[in-house]
């Protein structure tokens, strides 16, 4: 920590003294405020796992106030194990985990595993359910039944909460993968004087790679290199530029490899990426109020790898699920300013729709607003049938999917997990602002 607060002190007037963004005249991106670090940035570190029999793991962790460093400004708030991002937490696919949480906050708070098909009563939202309160402390316990990257962070209070620092990934490897070195990295947003970290307008900011200033670099030793990427923001867009090569989303290995020309990963989003030689992932400034925005390129990160030759990923080449034509729940996407609604309704009045255990259903989002949203919905992946009626050129699945202005999706759900959950926008602000709503699993 030392030498990120010898940055801290340098830069923080440059941050205090810019100018708060205005939105009837948006200010054009400028290049990041912050200074990154020369060491190479490595992985966040891993939370020892205190069970070390095979088929499952056991992790502690504490949320506790704490100031830490986004990006050289320093950030009076909160973190898991007094690290942010947290701790890794890793599993093998198939683990029995189990998570105690003490909370020693001056706030409720719960954790939530996003993209992560656990029971009902270990999801940590608490629209039904109690918050652990302070001084409490609960235990977590699934089974990771999918390989993938995850996140974890609260569902109480989660707009401020995640902001403040509670964040980590969580990580379910498949033994069968090629044993390539491995890279994770946490995108946030740099925290600003008013909004006490990664607030709105994120890319004019600037962004933190495991909480270091973009623009520095890691290193692995032998190439390939299979980077693991999730945006915490709270409402900013990561957006690439390519060629990709993209070797993962939401939910573990995509069914094909792609070069993605352009990679936009919406707050809560992750990626697998492999890299076979150097490369530097360079952002490119993209808005919530539609695509491309104002201002220049800029570095997230220069990834030093050896040069080599892709390894055997073994995908699924799957096609697309078809279409069946029918639509079992529509959501409507609308609202702008401060008031963000989903069906006409804001969160907490809301219709739960209702769906059988065990129905295949379709859910088909349409975003008429003029913002674009990350849907989300917990306890269960999708997949992806089309957008704005294109299929996908291979099956793919994911629990996040940004929905661009205008746009519908078509999405397929297996209902295979009983509970009532929560399904919205991951912007934080604009869930925060009622754009949420329950979908209820429900046994016959
Ligand atoms: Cu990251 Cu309701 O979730
Ligand atoms: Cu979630
Ligand atoms: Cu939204």
């Amino acid at each position: 920590m030392m030498p990120l607060l010898a940055l801290v002190i340098a830069c923080r007037p440059a941050v205090e003294s810019a100018a708060p963004a205005d939105p009837a005249s948006p200010a054009p991106t400028t290049p990041p405020v912050t200074t990154p670090p020369e060491a190479p940035i490595g992985s966040p570190s891993s939370a020892e796992d205190l069970d070390p029999a095979d088929g499952s793991v056991s992790y502690a962790l504490t949320a506790a106030p704490g100031t830490w460093a986004s990006g050289g400004v320093l950030v009076d708030g909160y973190a898991y194990d007094g690290q942010v991002p947290g701790p890794t937490l890793r599993a093998r696919v198939g683990d029995t985990v189990t998570v105690t949480l003490t909370n020693t906050l001056p706030d409720p708070t719960t954790i939530h595993w996003h993209g992560v098909s656990v029971p009902w009563a270990m999801d940590g939202a608490t629209w039904m359910d109690d918050p652990v309160a302070p001084g409490a402390t609960f235990t977590y316990t699934f089974v990771a039944e999918r390989a993938g990257t995850f996140w974890y962070h609260p569902h109480f209070d989660t707009e401020r909460q995640v902001d403040l620092g509670l964040y980590g990934m969580f990580v379910v490897e498949d033994p069968t993968d090629p044993p390539v070195a491995a890279l994770e990295l946490v995108l946030d947003t740099v925290a600003s004087a008013d909004a006490p970290a990664g607030g709105h307008g994120g890319a004019a900011s600037g962004w933190t790679v495991n909480s270091a200033a973009q623009g520095g670099r890691a290193e692995v030793t032998t190439g390939p290199a299979r980077v693991r990427l999730v945006n915490t923001s709270n409402d900013g867009y990561a957006a690439l530029v390519g060629p990709l090569r993209v070797i993962g989303a939401d939910q573990g290995l995509a069914a094909a490899i792609v070069e993605e020309p352009l990679l936009v990963l919406a707050p809560g989003d992750r990626a697998e990426l492999e890299l076979l030689a150097t490369t530097t992932l360079t952002l490119t400034p993209y808005s919530v109020d539609g695509g491309a925005a104002w201002g220049e390129p800029t570095p997230l990160i220069t990834v030093e790898v050896p040069s080599s030759e892709p390894a055997a990923w073994a995908v699924s080449g799957a096609a697309p699920s078809l279409d069946p034509g029918l639509t079992d729940v529509t959501y409507t996407l609308q609202g702008s300013g401060d008031v963000w609604l989903i069906n006409g309704e804001i969160w907490p009045d809301v219709t739960i729709e209702r769906l059988p255990l065990g129905a295949s259903a379709v859910i088909e989002v349409r975003n008429l607003s003029a913002a674009n949203h990350p849907f989300h919905l917990h306890g269960h992946a999708f997949e992806v049938l089309s957008v704005d009626g294109v299929a996908p050129t291979s099956r793919r699945i994911e629990d996040t999917l940004d929905v661009a202005i205008r746009q519908t999706v078509r999405l397929l759900l297996v209902a295979d997990n009983p509970g009532e959950w929560m399904a919205h926008c991951h912007i934080l602000p604009h869930a925060h602002d009622g754009m949420m709503t329950v979908l209820a699993i429900e046994e016959g």
